[in-house]
């Protein structure tokens, strides 16, 4: 395909690999937990996240709901970034399907919850307030350029929570480009939560549905919000048969992504009237802006992106652009990009 679709990694489609398998797939009805592709993916996805088991469901949204739910009862609170996809995209599903209440905190550079006012805002038993339950990350974190945020922070964050009594759960929708890019194995992070959503549909090419790790315990209560937020699917090993290969072989290759991404940021750095900081791109998330005396605004720049270079950018509402590096974006589809902004900027 001609088109250069860098709006997001979530536009990736599914591999021929992928096809094939989907194609084959054994298939049994996974309400009943009969569906075995389906129960391949759940257990190998346990498996490398270091966790007793897992939940196929049908988006990072509902992996991020049905997470929250099973931590969380009618009236508890779970702390989050102001800017996570948690508060800031999920359409308030905490509140409005579980009754939780979500208390967002601002964040650092990298996405990173400043923990002394994580403790300070961990509730005393008192009936005028909600009662603290779960503390939420997210690795990478998607507005904060795709940070990478090193294992650290999570043991730290882990930490209050054994001392609190509180559970921690990790938006780890894009968990294995936070690994690449730290050059970890994925349970070093995921060792510090009870629970964690894996999108299979971003930089990982499958085309639908997302994976959320933990206890036996926690799965079992997931199971049921799943089923209560109408996630529940029949013969979805059609599905989960790309997510295998999704977690087997793309989570290894996105280092590709990455250095793609790097190679768009560092180009941009030389176009003039952009704004971007190439040191500051450590996965495929690309964040840039105009300089003030740019002779075109962003509205018109993606329109003669799209129009003369059938090439799709994400982000323009006089925010800035975001470019996502993902499977199908070649180094020479970097490099058409960065050409056709050079002509539109010349
Ligand atoms: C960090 C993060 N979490 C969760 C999601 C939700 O995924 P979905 O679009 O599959 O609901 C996204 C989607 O982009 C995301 O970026």
């Amino acid at each position: 395909m001609k088109k250069i679709d860098l709006r997001s990694d979530t536009v990736s489609w599914p591999t021929p690999q992928m096809r094939e398998a989907m194609a084959t797939a054994e298939v049994g009805d996974d309400v009943y937990g009969d569906d075995p592709t389906v129960n391949a993916l759940q257990a190998l996805a346990a498996e490398m996240t270091g966790k007793e088991a897992g939940l196929f469901v049908t988006s990072g949204t509902q992996g991020n709901q049905v997470s929250l739910a099973a931590h969380c009862g009618r009236g508890d609170e779970a702390i989050v970034g102001f800017d996570s996809h948690i508060f800031n995209a999920e359409a308030g599903g905490a509140g409005i399907m579980s009754s939780i209440a979500v208390l967002p905190l601002q964040t650092d550079g990298i996405g990173r919850l400043d923990l002394d006012q994580v403790k300070k805002f961990i509730r005393p038993d008192d009936p005028h307030k909600p009662t603290s339950r779960l503390l939420c990350g997210e690795n990478s974190y998607g507005t904060k350029n795709g940070a990478a945020i090193p294992v650290d922070y999570f043991k730290d964050l882990r930490q209050i929570a054994d001392d609190r009594g509180l559970s921690v759960h990790l938006d780890g929708a894009r968990i294995f480009n936070a690994a690449t890019a730290l050059g970890i194995d994925v349970k070093e992070i995921a060792q510090y939560a009870d629970s964690i959503s894996i999108c299979l549909s971003k930089g990982l090419c499958a085309p639908a549905g997302t994976v959320v790790v933990g206890t036996e315990a926690f799965i079992h209560k997931a199971n049921r919000a799943r089923k209560m937020l109408g996630g529940s699917m029949r013969q979805a090993g059609i599905l989960a048969a790309a997510g295998i290969i999704s977690l087997k072989d793309m989570t290894k290759r996105l280092d590709v992504d990455h250095k793609h991404a790097k190679r768009l940021a560092n180009g941009l750095s030389n176009i003039p009237y952009i704004n971007i900081d190439p040191s500051k791109v450590d996965t495929n998330l690309v964040f840039f802006n105009l300089k003030d005396n740019a002779p075109l605004n962003e509205t018109e720049i993606t329109h003669r992106l799209k129009n003369e270079f059938d090439i799709l950018m994400g982000g323009t509402y006089g925010s800035g652009f975001r470019a996502v590096t993902h499977y199908w974006i070649t180094e020479e589809k970097v490099d058409k990009t960065l050409s056709a902004l050079k002509t539109i900027l010349n």
